[in-house]
């Protein structure tokens, strides 16, 4: 079962209220998905506030930010042990309500401590695996420990994944935190220090970060910041300056963060084409390989799946591509000749950070990340930061054109076709036109919105794209959608098309044109409804299908995967809205999916 984490957050101020900026920050985490919503400060005594529900449907009932004191911790859940209560909400407290504590994460010795703990006199009020985690820090506290020692003690006994944030009634000026297998950053600023689970929580009030690794802890004090390991040594951490603005954050006029994203794309695009020579220099220093091995999930899975087709074309060296929650039952055959790129847009992703695991010192390793200093950048040999800026909208979008934009630059840099940068310079305006498909799309969208399936057809090229198509459809819409290789329908699917089904095909001119034109003469026969995209100048295409969304400029198969995408995007973005849901937060799915 894929289960999520949402976020958390802590701060101690100079003179200032807590309890806004808490609220704040919080809500920049809304975009992980949660069903929870909570506040701890401390002044004389902890004073809480936490339901369930929506943040801002808390805030109208119980004035969040309505706490007193300077210093508090935060939290947005997404339960994984008991329901979505006001009980089970976090913060979670010890016995006296002495100690507050916010967790991301899984327990998964929950059950023993608890025993374990009742069994000594503990007192438990919720469902949840935390409680334990105040519990144990009261026991170790009585025992004439102080919060820090505690909490160590603490993680000391709980087996799983954390992102901590834990304040002591006692100890009015320390926010101490930990973490292991869950995000968790500090910030810096003017005489004020902040932990979160993500750099654009915090970025209003500072851009100073300090990434923490697993098995280390932070305390804030009046004193500033001090980063331990586990063992209590003090550890003299980076301090990272991000460029993300906070205006990069919000959604700048758009409906959603999706939309504002869908239209960032070329210049996201081009932001990454900056980075040329970084990737120039880093291909120069690369020994000779004689295989390359992509590993992935999701919308970072189908960036792979192009970018096989185009080393296996461009570079000719044989290309493997990996889910990466697969990847541990078929790695053994790498060696120091294989490069392994791990494509992720957050850099946290729990399957894709364990496969990197796996192949360290087996192989050489390069990840493609979005997010500065996440996990997998600390890990992988060689790394390429995409540079499309913060994405919020749970769907990927712009951070996977970056993605691609990256794996042609070193697909062309590693196969020397120096005479392929131009048509790669034109792609931010080739997308620029697809944008301006909107109004169409829209009309296409209302057209299909009541469908119950939707196929996406391609060959090649693609036949990622389509899978790319599907994916946004299902996340956003719950349509069910699937991404086939065209060739392939016959061989299966093609029994469930019917009478009105519409059938997206992705037709750029090239190699795979006529075969996936053959396909669509295939699936209109048995009554499909065919929406087709391809170049303006394909006049056989324009007469087989039922709507087309047509592409002026000659963009061949081989660099259509850029502009092609935005179509679907679209198209999947209009039907959310008409279906009133909400495609920055679709429905069981996270931003950052943090476990296996
Ligand atoms: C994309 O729309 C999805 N949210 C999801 O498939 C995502 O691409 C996948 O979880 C991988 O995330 P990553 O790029 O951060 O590793
Ligand atoms: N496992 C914890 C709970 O269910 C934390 C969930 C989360 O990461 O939000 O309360």
């Amino acid at each position: 079962m894929v289960k999520c984490m949402c976020g958390i957050i802590g701060c101690l101020l100079d003179n200032k209220r807590a309890a806004p900026v808490l609220l704040n920050c919080v809500k920049k985490l809304e975009y992980r998905g949660y069903d929870s919503v909570g506040i701890a400060t401390s002044s004389s005594d902890i004073k809480i506030k936490k339901d369930s529900g929506k943040i801002d449907d808390v805030h109208k009932n119980l004035d969040l930010d309505d706490l007193p004191g300077d210093m508090g911790i935060a939290h947005v859940r997404w339960a994984t042990h008991g329901l979505p209560t006001k009980e089970n909400a976090h913060p979670q407290t010890d016995c006296k309500d002495n100690i507050a504590v916010v967790h991301n994460g899984i327990i998964e010795n929950y059950k023993e401590l608890k025993d374990q703990l009742i069994g000594e006199g503990h007192q438990f009020k919720s469902e949840t695996d935390t409680e334990v985690i105040p519990h144990l820090i009261e026991k170790y506290v009585e025992m004439g420990n102080n919060l820090e020692s505690a909490t160590r003690l603490a993680i000391g006994d709980i087996k799983g994944s954390y992102a901590i944030a834990a304040i002591c009634r006692d100890e009015p000026n320390k926010v101490v935190g930990a973490r292991k297998e869950s995000p968790l950053i500090v910030g810096k600023g003017e005489n004020e220090y902040f932990i979160a689970s993500d750099a654009p929580a915090i970025l209003e009030h500072t851009n100073k970060v300090i990434y923490l690794e697993d098995h280390e802890m932070v305390v804030l004090s009046e004193e500033g910041i001090e980063i331990k390991d586990i063992k209590g040594n003090v550890i003299k951490k980076e301090i990272f300056t991000i460029d993300w603005t906070p205006d990069m954050a919000e959604k700048g006029g758009y409906a959603h963060f999706m939309l504002k994203e869908i239209h960032e794309q070329p210049e996201a695009v081009k932001k990454t084409l900056l980075g040329e020579s970084e990737i120039k220099k880093m291909v120069k220093k690369f020994p000779d390989f004689n295989r390359v091995c992509f590993v992935a999930c999701g919308t970072s899975f189908h960036a792979s799946l192009i970018g096989k087709y185009l080393f296996e074309n461009l570079v000719g060296i044989p290309t493997d591509v990996s889910l990466a929650s697969e990847f541990e039952y078929s790695a053994d055959t790498l060696d120091e000749k294989t490069l392994v790129i791990f494509i992720t847009q957050s850099g946290e992703t729990a399957d894709t950070l364990k496969a990197l695991r796996l192949v360290n010192h087996m192989a050489k390793t390069l990840a493609i990340v979005n997010v500065l200093g996440s996990t997998v950048t600390r890990e992988a040999e060689y790394v390429i930061y995409t540079r499309a800026g913060p994405e919020i909208g749970v769907a990927a979008t712009k951070t996977y054109v970056s993605q691609l934009a990256c794996i042609y630059l070193l697909a062309i840099y590693m196969s020397g076709k120096m005479e392929l940068m131009e048509k790669l310079q034109n792609i931010p305006e080739y997308m620029e036109t697809a944008l301006q498909k909107e109004e169409l799309i829209k009309e296409i969208a209302q057209k299909y919105k009541d469908s119950r399936d939707f196929f996406f057809i391609g060959r090649g090229f693609s036949f990622p794209t389509a899978m790319e198509g599907a994916l946004k459809l299902k996340e956003i819409t719950y349509i069910h959608g699937e991404g086939y290789a065209a060739g392939e329908l016959k061989h299966g699917p093609l029994a469930l098309i019917d009478e009105g089904v519409p059938v997206v095909a992705v037709t750029p001119p090239g190699k795979s044109h006529d075969k996936t034109l053959s396909n669509v003469e295939e699936v209109k026969a048995r009554g499909a409804h065919v929406i087709g995209l391809g170049s303006s100048e394909d006049g056989v295409l324009k007469y087989e299908v039922h709507d087309m969304i047509e592409f002026e400029d000659e963009i061949d198969e081989m660099f259509s995967s850029m502009p092609y995408v935005i179509p679907l995007q679209l198209l999947s973005y209009y039907i959310s809205v008409m279906k009133s849901i909400d495609p920055d937060k679709p429905k069981n799915l996270a931003k950052c999916v943090t476990v296996e």
